[in-house]
């Protein structure tokens, strides 16, 4: 999704807002740009595709404004191209935008009825158009502002400057996540902590309706009903955690060799291991009443709910619905009163999940999350927020993040059989011991590389690659499936390895590898009659398993070992293979591992 950055600064702003746009480039983007106002006059420099295009741009043709604002664009209306990129901007007006204006069309052609003529496909551009307009009317540029502000509709953050305001700067959230930064004799914009990290680390994150209007010396944030409200200033962690790739090549390779101490933490948070007992933040309902769990995610976020999904049904013993948060409300759901709605987010403004979450709320669900930004628009329209401990995940293919997301699971599902009694004193004792292991054994996975990095020769050269699952193991199979094709852009499909026959099995032959994720538990047996059907049609077999190589009963491509476990932890072991198969296959593709095209790292529109 895009960033966004704006300075209210006592010396020239450009090279800072620049600075504050690599902090967001983990975001996603295709173009980026930075306007400024200087002897009240405004002016901009734009430039498709990376930063340092842009910053190209500025060393030929620099600005010395002190008041500006910068975007990094990830194109919704309008190709990626330098015309379309922001800030959009006229002699009067700059804008920058996150979101989607959903209804640009009816105000384009209300604003072109009016003699506005518009330069781009943009749905942004309207924007600018409806604040010139209101200007036009001899409003002041405040007023102009909320004024064109209550005709959007849509989702939008918004940052605002003007011609001949050197101290005044306008911003507006409705969905996408906006942040205000006070500084000493500054004032910032951003569309989140990280980017406003190198300037201050005391955040307003402004709510939905909410429009700020700031100078160097005041921060005053207004509701959708123009009341002036106080919204508190938090001190943000962003600022202590240094984002950056240390010894690794890419934050995804980074991330993944966190799992064993974030892991660790998050566990830690919920788990006294010396007491063999789990600990939850108070759910505020009573355990022994929930009839029904109903999870909603996305993407990677979802395929860990799934095996939430398994552990609260087999060890709570608590009927789970689960679905993506784009279906979920849509299907109008029957939702109990006093139900659990439970959300998983890395990011915590996924529109889709964001959405999602209201929608239960409305219902009368007790709404609780699973989210690792702890300041994020989902952790704080929660009733009660089960944190993971992973840190910022930079890399847009989510790692890290979701082996916490289990880890929190896995306490969940302890957590709730204990209140719930289906699990005793003693089965608690074992399944935390074996989730104390879990750190332990991830760092031993970790030392196995130079063997992905042979295995992903062979992925190279595929067409398609299928990974099988069973059990609690499917989820796993699945997100495999999407960490390959979201970073390598190799097609995958992750299938229940006993739905071969019913369809996919038409795929196999020596160009389509087979991933198979098969712990040796009770349903390994049954999984070996699909490797042999594999096999016997030409089709090229990796297994992921404690199992012996010999129990395959077939020839295999690859055998990636893993320690045998209490299965209740194989989904946190069996995660790290999957990661590191799509990494280096992703390396050796040259694809770009840490923004891959067309993917953003918060989708924070639906
Ligand atoms: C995962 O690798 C993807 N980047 C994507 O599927 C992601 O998990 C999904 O967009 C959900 O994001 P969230 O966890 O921030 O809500």
């Amino acid at each position: 999704m895009c960033g966004i950055v704006g300075i209210l600064g006592t010396d020239a702003v450009a090279g800072a807002l620049v600075d504050a746009l690599r902090r967001l480039e983990y975001r996603g983007y295709d173009s980026a740009g930075v306007a400024t106002v200087e002897n009240g006059r405004l002016d901009r420099r734009r430039a498709e595709g990376k930063l340092k295009n842009l910053e190209l741009r500025l060393s030929n043709q620099p600005l010395q404004g002190r008041t500006g604002l910068g975007h990094t664009r990830w194109a919704t209306h309008g190709k990626p191209v330098e015309r379309n990129a922001h800030p959009h901007m006229n002699d009067r007006v700059a804008v920058v935008h996150n979101g989607i204006i959903e209804n640009f069309q009816e105000l384009r052609e209300e604003l072109t009825a009016r003699g506005h003529a518009f330069q781009t496909e943009t749905d942004t551009e309207t924007v600018l158009h409806l604040i010139t307009d209101c200007l036009d009317q001899g409003l002041v540029p405040v007023a102009a502002a909320k004024t064109a502000l209550r005709r959007l509709k849509g989702a939008f953050a918004l940052a605002i400057i003007f011609a001949g305001e050197d101290n005044l700067m306008i911003g507006a959230r409705q969905g996408p996540p906006l942040a205000v930064g006070h500084g000493h004799g500054e004032m910032y914009l951003g569309s989140d902590a990280i980017a406003l990290a190198p300037f201050t680390d005391t955040i307003t994150y402004l709510e939905d309706g909410d429009c700020a209007v700031l100078t160097r010396e005041t921060a005053e944030i207004f509701a959708s009903d123009d009341r002036k409200v106080d919204r508190p200033a938090i001190k943000s962690v962003a600022s202590s955690l240094l984002v950056d790739k240390g010894n690794f090549r890419h934050f995804m390779a980074k991330e993944i060799h966190e799992q064993p101490e974030v892991i660790g933490h998050t566990l830690g948070s919920f788990v006294d291991f010396a007491a063999g007992q789990v600990h939850l933040p108070d759910l505020g309902i009573d355990p022994a009443q929930i009839r029904k769990v109903s999870i909603s995610a996305c993407g990677t976020a979802y395929f860990a709910g799934m095996v939430g999904k398994y552990w609260l049904e087999r060890y709570a013993r608590i009927p789970v619905e689960i679905d993506v948060a784009s279906e979920f409300r849509y299907r109008e759901p029957p939702l109990e009163k006093g139900g659990l709605a439970l959300f998983i987010t890395q990011s915590g403004e996924t529109a889709d999940t964001l959405a999602t979450l209201r929608h239960c709320k409305e219902q009368g669900q007790r709404i609780a999350s699973i989210v690792n930004v702890r300041t994020s628009t989902i952790a704080r329209e929660s009733h009660v927020v089960l944190p993971t401990l992973a840190g910022p995940e930079i890399g847009v293919a989510s790692t890290k993040a979701f082996t916490c997301q289990l880890a929190a699971l896995a306490c969940l599902a302890i957590a709730l059989g204990r209140a719930r009694g289906t699990i005793s004193e003693t089965e608690e004792k074992v399944l935390t011991h074996a989730l104390a292991e879990v750190p332990r054994h991830v760092s031993t996975l970790l030392h196995n590389e130079p063997h992905y990095e042979r295995l992903a020769h062979e992925l190279s050269r595929a067409r398609d690659v299928l990974y099988l699952g069973r059990g609690i193991n499917f989820p796993l199979a699945l997100e495999g499936a999407l960490k390959l094709k979201e970073i390598s852009y190799i097609h995958a499909e992750g299938y229940a390895a006993g739905e071969l026959k019913h369809g996919p099995i038409a795929l196999i032959d020596e160009q389509v590898p087979v991933i198979v994720v098969a712990p040796a538990d009770e349903l390994f047996d049954k999984t070996v009659s699909n490797m042999q059907e594999v096999a016997a049609r030409g089709g090229k077999i990796i297994l992921i398993s404690d199992a012996s190589s010999e129990r395959a009963g077939c020839a295999l491509e690859t055998h990636i070992q893993i320690p045998t476990v209490h299965s209740f932890v194989n989904p946190l072991l069996y995660a790290v293979p999957v990661q590191l198969i799509a990494y280096h296959t992703a390396v050796l593709m040259g694809t770009d591992v840490d923004q891959p095209r067309n993917l953003a790292k918060s989708v924070t529109v639906e």
